[in-house]
């Protein structure tokens, strides 16, 4: 089929990619030049763990193309994904301004052939029927400016042009660092909409992933495919970040009164995940949740309740723990160095999750800056950001290139994001090049035992 995504983020970029690469047509727009430039020329402009590799293989297969240019992009898709983004405004509500100037601009370009406009960005509930209305408006726009051009066919005609539309909610539930996997290998697929002709062409789009042509495990049977209403598809997004969040709060929450009472999280864990109706996942104890989705949609999902009388008591819950826990290194470090100023902290990761450049929202980003006031220098390593030579405006910290460059020096590391690297690092070298070899597992990622052998003074969260 032929497809165009409108927005070259994360997640628009690699949906884009895993659908050339299942064999559709597609075209990417983005409004940055810089970046669709990068892309003609085959690289990628983010991390992502098999992205490049089918980006190449696509681009080469002819399947696949970037562009600025939307109304080229309009023209050749008959399904045309909104993936731009939709950061939190300082208020928390969600910045919809970007999904607005394209749905607009989608408007503006629809001459009368059918064509099914996908909401993939996290949008507030109720936004498929505003992205109509845009794009009507879009539409309305192109409309009068063709009559005073003297142009309107009756192909043109206002009606026909209107007719030729209709959005769906799509939305994605890909973990950046595991982005292509997900897309072909996903729990479930969600569409809401209210035209049958739209729903089936979404369901023809993604047959061979529905049929797990590209999965894993291809025996298993067909991923379920839930149609609904736009609201409720809308809806599903929030509710499934905001339960996951809860999920991280509520295992950090029994992680600091493992702290209290001398149990371990991390046994705790398993116990509980072990009942089905729980399930093992997500219940990795640490500093806290971070990136592009999780902080802004809990906090837009809030700021949407209540702009219809209803308070999130369990949603604030859910942020105010991971409010305490971003911090919950530094009380750590208070503990064992009592005074922070002129000590010499070491972060190992900065990401906010491994395997991604991502630093949006990342706990590392508060523990800068809290060791900064305290007086602390902060230095870290970080196997993407270190090697990238990105520093995403990074302030108040010293990149190192290795991890024992890292150490030299220190008074203590924390271990601030889950890197498979960091597993096998020389614990016991770095251990000797530090002036205190105190060692803040933040994820409870490390084996204590591994690391006291090392020489290390070993600190998890609520073990
Ligand atoms: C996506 C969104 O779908 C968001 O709603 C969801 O919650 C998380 O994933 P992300 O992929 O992280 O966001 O967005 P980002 O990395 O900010 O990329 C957005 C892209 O859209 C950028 O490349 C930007 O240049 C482009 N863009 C933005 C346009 O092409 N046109 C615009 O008008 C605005
Ligand atoms: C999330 C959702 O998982 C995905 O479905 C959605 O579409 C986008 O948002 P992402 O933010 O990329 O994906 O990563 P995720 O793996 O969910 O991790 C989010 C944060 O939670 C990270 O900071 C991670 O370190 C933290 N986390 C995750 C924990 O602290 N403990 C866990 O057990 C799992």
């Amino acid at each position: 089929m032929r497809v165009c995504v409108i927005g070259t983020g994360y997640v628009g970029l690699v949906t884009g990619v895993c659908l050339a690469h299942i064999g559709h047509h597609v075209i990417c727009v983005d409004n940055n030049e810089e970046k669709v430039k990068l892309m003609q020329s085959g690289q990628a402009p983010i991390f992502e763990p098999g992205l490049s590799e089918l980006m190449r293989s696509s681009s080469e297969a002819g399947h696949l193309e970037f562009t600025t240019d939307l109304a080229a992009g309009v023209a050749h898709g008959e399904i045309l994904f909104i993936a731009v983004g939709t950061p939190p405004l300082p208020t928390g509500e969600s910045d919809t301004r970007y999904v607005e100037a394209v749905a607009r601009g989608i408007g503006t370009h629809l001459d009368g052939a059918y064509k099914v406009i996908v909401n993939k960005s996290t949008v507030p509930i109720g936004s498929g029927d505003w992205v109509k209305m845009i794009v009507m408006d879009g539409v309305a726009e192109s409309h009068k400016s063709l009559v005073t051009a003297g142009g309107v066919s009756k192909a043109h005609s206002l009606e026909e042009m209107a007719a030729g539309f209709e959005v769906v909610s799509n939305p994605e539930f890909l973990r950046e660092g595991s982005a292509v996997y997900d897309t072909f290998n996903p729990d479930r697929i969600v569409l809401g909409g209210n035209s049958p002709k739209a729903i089936a062409m979404m369901q023809e789009l993604y047959t061979p992933l529905i049929e797990r042509q590209y999965a894993e495990d291809k025996s298993l049977p067909p991923v379920p495919v839930l149609v609904t209403d736009l609201s409720s598809a809308e809806m599903i997004k929030y509710a499934a970040n905001a339960f996951l969040a809860t999920k991280i709060s509520f295992i950090n929450e029994v992680a600091n009164i493992c702290d209290r009472v001398g149990a371990d999280v991390t046994e705790v864990a398993k116990g509980i995940g072990l009942d089905s109706r729980i399930s093992n996942k997500f219940l990795q104890a640490g500093i806290g949740w971070g990136g592009s989705c999780f902080p802004k949609d809990v906090l837009a999902l809030t700021h949407i309740a209540e702009d219809y009388g209803y308070d999130t008591k369990l949603l604030k819950a859910t942020v105010s723990v991971n409010q305490y826990q971003r911090l919950l290194a530094v009380e750590k470090l208070k503990q064992e160095l009592k005074m922070l100023k002129a000590k010499t902290i070491g972060l190992l990761g900065l990401t906010f999750k491994p395997d991604t450049d991502d630093l949006r929202d990342a706990p590392a980003l508060n523990l800068i800056e809290e060791l900064n006031r305290l007086g602390a220098k902060v230095k870290a390593y970080d196997p993407i950001i270190s090697s990238s030579g990105m520093r995403h405006g990074l302030t108040g910290v010293i990149v190192e290139t290795d991890p024992e460059r890292l150490a030299d020096g220190c008074d203590a590391l924390v271990l601030v994001t889950d890197w498979e690297q960091f597993a096998k690092l020389d614990y016991e070298k770095m251990a000797k090049l530090m002036n205190h070899p105190i060692l803040i597992d933040g994820r409870n990622f490390l084996d204590p035992e591994a690391l006291k052998s090392a020489g290390f003074h070993y600190v998890g969260i609520g073990r």
